[in-house]
């Protein structure tokens, strides 16, 4: 308390700043299932770190008799606190505040934040809740708009950019979040679209809720949009807490060392055996990934999309890694449109911020199809081969099982920098499989036998035993080497710390041309 009338206007300020669009408003937001602007930003970041910026900004409109609604801070909080006891910045969406809506001044908060962000090297953290672009501001909202992506454009490889969806995301509002690394969206609470239902039933006479058109799942499962899906909010933002641990504050820095009591010479027997006897078998990659890495902690991104190959981060002797895994269980881990797509964005995200890339490879090739080839598997395949070509980082890769034709080079081979390439004794590492290879080179000689089958079976056994192994491509050292299952961790640590040092580069350019 004090006596000092000039602190008691600040105080007074600041309790007005601090109550949003009001008690009325804030018990509505909770009565949705949700949690005010504020609460979310206590609930993300370290306690107490949280410094805000901007609490008494207020718009300057006055059409529509909005200079009579003014509210301090507007409706976005922002400011600066840390996670782990690392910078970053914030922006929050006030819903209990014009519905969170978007207009000149709301968008002069975000933009300072990501300016400062840019400038200092620090993540930014967006959580999202808005009606959009706030209507009684017209064309202004828009600019507004247009300064944040432009921003995010900026920012793109240079500091890491995280949005949380955890209310309505809708018309060109969403190019915010899709430009950013990673989305994150809550189930039941948040949706995202470019035209809502109404729009979609006026125009297609499709009949869709919400939840259906953008919800978290949707988002998660079909569209790819979504990153993370969490249940709840508290859940949405622990995982940013989680995410973040495993990536450096902007790309000038490596990311963080988090030493582990995990053995780095452990031993794994129960990998050499975990690839079943009949290649045709599916296993589960997930298995051989938490054999491997430090306590078995591997922390997924998009894992219900494209599920024919998974992707995510984790440590090995303390180094944070990402990972790319074809995965057998899955359309026998295949390539297509979807996946390729799902790695490609995920090897340009580690290789911007320097994370080494780890490749688990049992792949049989690009899916065959008229509706992937009319879909574009051409163009999405190139999007996988060119991410990987261009990638700069450490480049490991461990060849489980197959490794057949185009697939084959595209997931970081020898040929495309891969620094060290391991087989497993299980490899199958040639232009296609034996049934296929030898219904090609055998055409006319089966045709024209009498006992096809038995022949074919004749002729594939011989193909197996001459190409269905690791030894031709590590005669040509195209495979560094062949080990046994159970080494893997051991031999991936030692060859990532033999490559702490790697420095590589491409030819000076503008940018490149990544077939998109
Ligand atoms: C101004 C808005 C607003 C907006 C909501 N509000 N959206 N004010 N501009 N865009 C206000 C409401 O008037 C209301 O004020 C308060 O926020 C809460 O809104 P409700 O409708 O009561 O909440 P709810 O029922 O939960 O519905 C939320 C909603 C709905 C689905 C978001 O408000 C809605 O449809 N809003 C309009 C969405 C929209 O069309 N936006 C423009 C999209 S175009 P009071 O005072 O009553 O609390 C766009 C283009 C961006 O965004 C382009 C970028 C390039």
């Amino acid at each position: 308390m004090t006596n000092n009338p000039k602190i008691q206007k600040l105080q007074e300020y600041r309790a007005q700043s601090r109550l949003g669009g009001g008690e009325s408003r804030i018990k509505a937001q909770h009565e949705r299932g949700k949690l005010t602007a504020r609460e979310r930003i206590d609930l993300l970041l370290d306690k107490g770190s949280f410094r805000e910026v901007d609490a008494f900004v207020v718009h300057r409109t006055h059409d529509f008799d909005l200079d009579k609604q003014k509210f301090l801070g507007d409706s976005v909080v922002t400011g600066w606190g840390t996670i782990n006891g690392r910078l970053v910045y914030v922006f929050s969406q006030d819903f209990t505040i014009f519905g969170g809506s978007l207009g000149e001044v709301h968008s002069e908060k975000i933009c300072k934040i990501m300016d400062m962000a840019l400038k200092n090297g620090a993540p930014v953290i967006g959580l999202d809740d808005s009606g959009g672009a706030r209507i009684q501001e017209g064309v202004v909202s828009l600019g507004g708009y247009a300064e944040i992506f432009l921003r995010n454009t900026l920012a793109s490889g240079v500091i890491p950019q995280i949005s949380v969806i955890m209310g309505p995301c809708a018309g060109g509002a969403v190019y915010s979040p899709a430009l950013t690394d990673f989305v994150v969206m809550v189930r039941n609470s948040s949706y995202m679209f470019i035209t809502g239902p109404e729009v979609v039933k006026a125009v297609t006479h499709e009949e869709v809720t919400f939840e259906e058109l953008g919800g978290a799942d949707v988002h998660a499962e079909i569209s790819g949009v979504c990153h993370l899906a969490a249940d709840n909010e508290a859940d949405a933002l622990y995982l940013i807490r989680k995410l973040l641990s495993y990536i450096p504050q902007n790309n000038m820095e490596d990311p963080p060392f988090v030493a582990s009591p995990d053995d780095p010479l452990r031993m794994e027997e129960a990998l050499d055996s975990i690839i079943p006897e009949d290649a045709s078998k599916p296993y589960e990659i997930r298995d051989v990934i938490r054999y491997i890495v430090d306590n078995g902690t591997f922390f997924e991104i998009q894992e219900q999309f494209a599920k024919n190959i998974v992707i995510g981060f984790a440590r090995l002797g303390g180094h944070s890694i990402g990972i790319i895994a074809n995965q057998p269980a899955v359309l026998a881990g295949v390539l297509d449109i979807k996946a390729s797509e799902k790695a490609a964005r995920f090897v340009r995200f580690c290789d911007a911020f320097n994370i080494p890339l780890v490749s688990f490879v049992d792949v049989p090739g690009f899916l065959p199809g008229v509706e992937q080839e009319h879909g574009g598997i051409i163009r999405s395949g190139a999007k996988l081969l060119y991410a990987y070509c261009e990638a700069t980082v450490p480049k490991l890769t461990v060849v489980t099982r197959k490794a057949y034709g185009g697939a084959y080079i595209v997931m970081s081979s020898k040929h495309i920098r891969g620094d060290v390439n391991f087989a497993w004794p299980s490899a199958e590492i040639a232009v296609m499989g034996p049934d296929g290879a030898v219904n090609i080179i055998f055409r006319k000689e089966l045709t024209n036998t009498a006992d096809a089958p038995k022949r074919k079976e004749e002729l594939v056994n011989e193909y197996c035993e001459k190409f269905a192994n690791p030894y031709i491509a590590a005669q040509r050292g195209y495979i560094d080497d062949v080990i046994e299952p159970h080494e893997t961790r051991p031999r991936l640590i030692n060859a990532l710390e033999m490559l702490s040092n790697k420095r590589d580069t491409n030819p000076l350019k503008k940018h490149g041309c990544i077939p998109l």
